[in-house]
């Protein structure tokens, strides 16, 4: 392959960093992370190449899209979950039109979704569908490379049970194999990774041929190391 072709293929991987602050985090606490890390950074994260997906809780959507805004920062923002149903009578669901008035992206399939509130393949495909429909891309997470995959998935994360929350992150190696194995099975077009991803071991994930992106829980939540991982990504 000569040097422009490599170049041109260097630039179609445009990174997808993908925060997942799970159930944490206050309105004021939300607009401190975004006041330390826009905070004479400014120039590192506005000339990044990478996309920046933040996924808050619902009750910080609102506010996190006016505070992107006022502070210039061109992430965006995902639903860490969805109804499977329209709207309707549904107590205590979010649904897919309601949630694409902020995000452009949503988490479908976590680990923690699947174990404590017994998400299965059904449901989980069913919200797929919703997304879709109203625009939303689902980021569909797999604990390994035998978890069904709905249909029109174009984006998934690897996340091994093992690596969630630990600080025992798989092998960048095996990570790239799944991911490979993921995309010639499925139409899937990018594969994060995800599990104890952060600022030292971010770019051996990143810099494997297969994987497109990453998805950070913990390291996300301190707006510091956040940056790192942007940066070092
Ligand atoms: P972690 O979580 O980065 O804290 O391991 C990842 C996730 O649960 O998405």
């Amino acid at each position: 392959m000569d040097l422009l072709s490599i170049l041109a293929l260097y630039h179609m991987k445009k990174i997808l960093i993908v925060a997942n602050w799970k159930s944490y985090k206050t309105t004021s606490e939300a607009k401190s992370w975004i006041e330390i890390l826009a905070k004479d950074n400014d120039a590192s994260i506005k000339s990044t190449s990478k996309t920046v997906v933040v996924c808050p809780s619902y009750t910080l959507l609102f506010a996190l899209a006016n505070f992107f805004q006022q502070a210039n920062l061109t992430f965006v923002l995902g639903g860490q979950n969805i109804s499977p149903f329209q709207e309707g009578a549904y107590t205590g669901e979010i649904n897919a039109k309601q949630l694409q008035e902020f995000c452009k992206f949503v988490i479908i399939g976590h680990s923690e979704r699947r174990a404590t509130f017994n998400e299965d393949n059904l449901v989980l495909a069913q919200k797929v569908t919703m997304a879709k429909q109203y625009n939303l891309e689902p980021i569909f997470c797999i604990q390994s490379k035998e978890t069904f995959v709905p249909e029109n998935v174009k984006i998934v994360a690897y996340e091994p049970i093992s690596a969630i929350g630990t600080g025992n992150p798989d092998t960048p190696e095996n990570a790239n194999e799944v991911a490979k194995t993921m995309k010639k099975r499925y139409s899937i077009t990018h594969v994060l990774y995800g599990g104890s991803v952060t600022k030292d071991n971010v770019k051996s994930f990143t810099n494997m041929s297969d994987i497109d992106g990453i998805l950070v829980g913990s390291a996300s939540l301190n707006p510091l190391s956040f940056l790192s991982i942007i940066i070092n990504a």
